[in-house]
């Protein structure tokens, strides 16, 4: 049995190692293999607006209109209400969660921001200054 065994691994060595294993491209979005683009990944640059990024559609979270790359959002940490909750928000010239983000799953109303609603980027991102990778036609909220 071991005797197989080692046989069958040696054959895979050597297929691997002569380039006989088959490979595979995906191909993604942009028209191109991953493998190619990933070579040179393009550069990412943060949309930093000023007053806000208007939303598209209503009920869409906001997206966040400046960086976070500074900001830990972990199990221990969270930095984002350092000016985000409710007590920090106008002293720091943003806006707290909406009222949404203080209810259970049952509807009922909390006194702290619910769980679900702990790790802000599950829904809040930021934006980069980037092409659309498809053409896209879709016409947001005047
Ligand atoms: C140092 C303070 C600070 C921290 C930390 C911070 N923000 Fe902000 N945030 C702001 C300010 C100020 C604005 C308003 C910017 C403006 O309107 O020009 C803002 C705007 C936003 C908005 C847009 C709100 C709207 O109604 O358009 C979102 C969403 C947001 N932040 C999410 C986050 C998330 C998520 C984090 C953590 C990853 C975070 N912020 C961390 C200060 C902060
Ligand atoms: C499960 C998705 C989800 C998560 C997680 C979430 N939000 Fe939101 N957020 C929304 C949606 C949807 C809206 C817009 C509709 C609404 O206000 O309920 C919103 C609105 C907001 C607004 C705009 C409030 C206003 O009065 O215009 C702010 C600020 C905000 N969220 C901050 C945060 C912060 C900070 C966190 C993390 C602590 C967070 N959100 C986590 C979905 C989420």
């Amino acid at each position: 049995m071991n005797k197989i065994r080692t046989i069958l691994t040696l054959s895979f060595v050597i297929a691997g190692l002569s380039g006989a294993m088959p490979t595979f491209a995906l191909d993604s979005l942009r028209g191109a293999a991953i493998e190619k683009m990933s070579a040179q990944p393009a550069k990412r640059r943060i949309d930093i607006v000023e007053g806000g990024i208007e939303r598209s559609f209503e009920e869409q979270p906001p997206m966040i209109p400046h960086r976070i790359e500074t900001y830990a959002l972990n199990l221990r940490q969270q930095d984002c209400l350092n000016c985000h909750s409710r007590a920090r928000a106008e002293a720091e010239n943003t806006k707290p969660p909406s009222d949404s983000h203080f209810v259970d799953r049952d509807g009922n109303q909390l006194e702290r921001l619910s769980s679900r609603r702990y790790f802000c980027t599950q829904c809040h991102m930021v934006q980069i200054k980037g092409k659309p990778l498809v053409e896209n036609t879709f016409e947001g909220l005047e």
